[in-house]
């Protein structure tokens, strides 16, 4: 169990602080392995400074030579408190590498056993929404009728609602579907953990996120939306029958609907991001000479608190730092 007054988002956000000045060093250099790799290294290295035991449930796949933070890694430096974690040390890694808008660093943990592992399905169909329309949507239905539906409860009108969609030819489809009942689309190229928090920001944000993208990505904003109070169900998309054998072999449900609760499950759910380049909901890093601005988010399921965290950090000491930890905080 976790102490009472314990809130391990605000050790977290450290992590994600780290990753995201260090890969933040990479925008616009048109290397995505270098922005990954020093948002790796940064997380590995801060993450492994909280007192915890955590395994990597949701990482960035096996084991192999590449730097990731690999499904099954130990990370954390005592035995207690039990832990799962899932990460993205950067979500929109080609946002960064193009220095385009919307890349966040990010990390989630839970309780020991937790979180749900998609196995070999790498991609799910999301729905996500805000708290005011929590209780209305089913992911079985219509793209119109959930639309319908998350109008009627936020009292809006149907050209009034936004839905957040991945820009890929894959939604074709529900893009004319979506337009055809009248609805707002903001499309982004990347980054759908990004775009579902948007669902709940109160004003200037999105009313739905639908579409197919990222299992990792779902399983880590259902981390955030349980922490904002919105609602999120999902279905697993396998690409092609090779998924759908395996994933028979494995024993996932390809039907089964999957709320919250069955991503995430319990209430002592801990969320930290950090934007790496400007965003709707995040500004990105600022390198402004002796200091170097990020913008944070930090939360809680159980307490329900949302922080924003404003931080001013200091590269000449950072440097020092970082030729202890390995972490570069400039690339010149
Ligand atoms: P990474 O930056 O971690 O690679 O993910 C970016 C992303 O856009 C996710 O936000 C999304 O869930 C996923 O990729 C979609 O996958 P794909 O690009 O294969 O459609």
């Amino acid at each position: 169990m976790f102490a009472a007054d314990r809130n391990l988002a605000l050790e977290l956000v450290r992590a994600t602080e780290a990753a995201a000045m260090a890969a933040g060093r990479w925008m616009g250099r048109g290397d995505k392995n270098a922005v990954d790799g020093a948002a790796v290294n940064a997380l590995r290295y801060i993450l492994n400074t909280v007192s915890m035991s955590g395994v990597v449930v949701i990482g960035e796949g096996e084991k192999d030579e590449a730097p990731m933070l690999y499904n099954g890694e130990k990370l954390g430096a005592e035995n207690a408190p039990e832990v799962d974690i899932a990460v993205d040390p950067i979500d929109g890694t080609r946002l960064t590498a193009l220095g385009l808008a919307g890349a966040i660093s990010v990390v989630a943990v839970s309780e020991r056993g937790t979180m749900f592992n998609p196995k070999n399905i790498y991609y799910m169909n999301k729905l996500v929404v805000g708290p005011e329309a929590a209780d209305v949507i089913d992911i079985n239905l219509t793209p119109e009728e959930n639309v319908a539906r998350v109008a009627e409860a936020k009292g809006k009108a149907l050209d009034d609602v936004t839905v957040v969609v991945l820009d890929r030819p894959r939604h074709e489809e529900l893009k004319t579907r979506l337009r055809n009942v009248g609805a707002r689309i903001k499309l982004i190229p990347d980054g759908d953990i990004g775009g579902a928090l948007l669902t709940c920001k109160d004003r200037g944000g999105a009313d739905l996120l639908m579409g197919i993208g990222g299992s990792p990505e779902a399983v880590i904003t259902a981390c955030a939306i349980k922490c904002l109070g919105g609602s999120m169900q999902c279905k697993l998309w396998p690409r092609n029958d090779e998924d759908i054998a395996e994933s028979r072999k494995r024993g996932l449900d390809l039907d089964q609907v999957l709320t919250i609760n069955d991503l995430v499950r319990g209430d002592n759910v801990f969320f930290a991001a950090t934007g790496v380049t400007d965003g709707d909901f995040l500004k990105g890093v600022r390198y402004e000479g002796r200091e170097i601005h990020t913008s944070s988010m930090v939360m809680r399921s159980r307490s329900g608190t949302i922080r924003f965290v404003d931080s001013i950090h200091m590269p000449k000491k950072l440097s020092e730092l970082s030729k202890v930890s390995g972490i570069e905080y400039s690339t010149v």
